[in-house]
């Protein structure tokens, strides 16, 4: 039964026991019968406190109409203390009256405010929702630059609880300095700065660039209250920016490298053929072992030569479907002993494989490039340490080693050809490796420590 069954229950059984005691009370215990009769007050006041007006109205009346007969049953006649007991009939029915009219406006409040309250928690979830639903950050600071709120994507980036911000404006800002000024300049002189561009912290010490709008934050009567800062993550626009810079270089000096050779190299090939020719009838033995050196020097030379063409048309010949584990298992039987030699062990881990189209030649050479390069920058010995995932619609290959690192202002210059550090080097190696993952429509990531170690990620479309 619900509670509203149950009152109409008891406010009934209370106004039966009570007519029922008048009826069965002589006449002339007449101040028992007035005890009873203030009884009524009970389900009058309960009547209309729980169906207000209604109720207040109804309960009186139905009690007026039952208990108004036993007044002529007992007492037949009309005197003043009868008639006392006809007005407190019309007492009842003001009392409930005016009982059921407060409960009633009370309830009409309460009503209204719960209206309210509804209207503002929609209003406040509809706008959450929008700045929930956009992909950059939102961030609203007070004047003295605490976080007040941010969405659900800027909590994500800056591990803040969208509830409990507590955090400042400083702590995910590289230079904060240079925004500060920026911000206070907004606030002061009401300018609006171009988009600005600067790096973030992230929560998982990650360094991310990105680009920023910042508004003056205003309340009701235009009174500054903060600042609103709109913040878009762009470090994957300009790392894919950077590769095709990279690539448009490094095909601007294929080609000059690639005319030049093809010149050199006829040439190259003549005085070879003529050295050996000499080198044959030749009987002083000291003219002999200078015509060796000539024809030594000539073949380091075409080492270059061949080295240079290889960078400026890589041009993929075979491809076929090939899997990338076992292209790296090749890799490390190639690779071992070098290694070896210089200490340094290699480890491949990977869960999963993926066959791509691909030539398996060129890659191989590709990638030998890089391992080289880790094991040469292990001098004292080391680990490289090879991993494979699959990344949605890419095959992820990580080379990482624990050696020398480069400079922060030389990752760049890597791979351009010729750039080397390297006694024996020639600076074709990553070079070359850039452009075959390019001609596999893929694309190549460098992170360096100096004296930490050195991450060169590939990426290869899978289709
Ligand atoms: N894993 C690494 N650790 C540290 N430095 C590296 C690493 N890989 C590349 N480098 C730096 O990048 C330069 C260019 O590398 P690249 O492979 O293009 O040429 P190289 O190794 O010098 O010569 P080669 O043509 O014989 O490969 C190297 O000389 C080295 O300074
Ligand atoms: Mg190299």
């Amino acid at each position: 039964m619900d509670q509203r069954k149950k009152d109409l229950l008891f406010i009934g059984i209370s106004i039966t026991i009570i007519t029922f005691l008048h009826y069965f009370t002589i006449s002339t215990k007449w101040d028992i019968h007035e005890f009873y009769r203030r009884l009524y007050y009970i389900p009058i006041i309960l009547s209309a406190f729980k169906f207000r007006l209604k109720g207040g109205i109804i309960t009186p009346m139905i009690i007026g109409i039952i208990y108004a007969p036993h007044l002529f049953i007992y007492f037949g006649k009309i005197d003043i203390a009868i008639l006392n007991q006809f007005l407190e009939i019309i007492m009842f029915i003001i009392v409930g009256v005016i009982t059921g009219f407060l409960v009633e406006s009370d309830f009409n409040k309460k009503k209204l405010l719960e209206l309210q309250i509804k209207r503002v928690t929609n209003l406040e979830n509809y706008t959450r929702n929008i700045l929930d639903s956009i992909t950059n950050v939102v961030i609203a600071t007070d004047n003295d630059f605490n976080i007040q709120s941010i969405n659900q994507e800027g909590s994500k980036l800056f591990g803040v609880s969208v509830n409990n911000i507590n955090k400042k404006l400083s702590s995910i800002f590289i230079e904060y300095q240079r925004i500060e000024e920026l911000i206070t300049n907004v606030m002061e002189n009401k300018t609006y700065p171009e988009s600005i561009e600067t790096s973030c912290r992230t929560s998982n010490d990650k360094v991310i660039d990105v680009k920023l709008l910042i508004y003056p934050l205003r309340n009701i009567v235009n009174k500054t209250e903060g600042i609103v800062i709109v913040l878009e993550d762009i470090t994957e626009l300009r790392k894919l920016e950077n590769q095709v810079r990279r690539a448009e270089k490094l095909s601007a000096v294929g080609e000059l490298a690639s005319g030049v050779a093809h010149e050199i190299r006829n040439p190259m090939g003549i005085i070879k053929t003529i050295s050996q020719t000499i080198h044959k009838e030749m009987k002083d033995q000291e003219m002999k072992e200078g015509i060796e050196i000539i024809i030594h020097e000539i073949d380091r030379a075409n080492k270059v030569i061949k080295e240079l063409l290889d960078f400026a048309k890589p041009s993929i010949q075979q491809v076929k479907l090939y899997s990338i584990d076992k292209l790296i298992k090749e890799i490390l039987l190639i690779t071992t002993k070098f290694a070896q030699q210089y200490h340094v062990d290699i480890k491949y881990t990977s869960i999963e494989d993926v066959k791509i189209l691909l030539d398996s030649e060129k890659l191989k050479q590709g990638f030998i490039n890089i391992v080289f390069n880790a094991i040469q920058a292990m001098p004292d010995g080391g680990h490289v340490n090879i991993n494979f995932r699959v990344k949605e619609k890419w095959a992820e290959i990580i080379f990482k080693d624990n050696g020398t690192g480069i400079p922060q202002d030389k990752l760049e210059k890597v791979f351009e050809p010729f750039y080397t550090t390297k006694k024996q080097g020639t600076g074709l190696g990553l070079a070359i490796t850039h452009r075959i993952i390019e001609e596999h429509k893929g694309y190549m990531e460098i992170e360096s420590q100096l004296g930490k170690g050195t991450k060169i990620i590939i990426n290869l479309p899978i289709r």
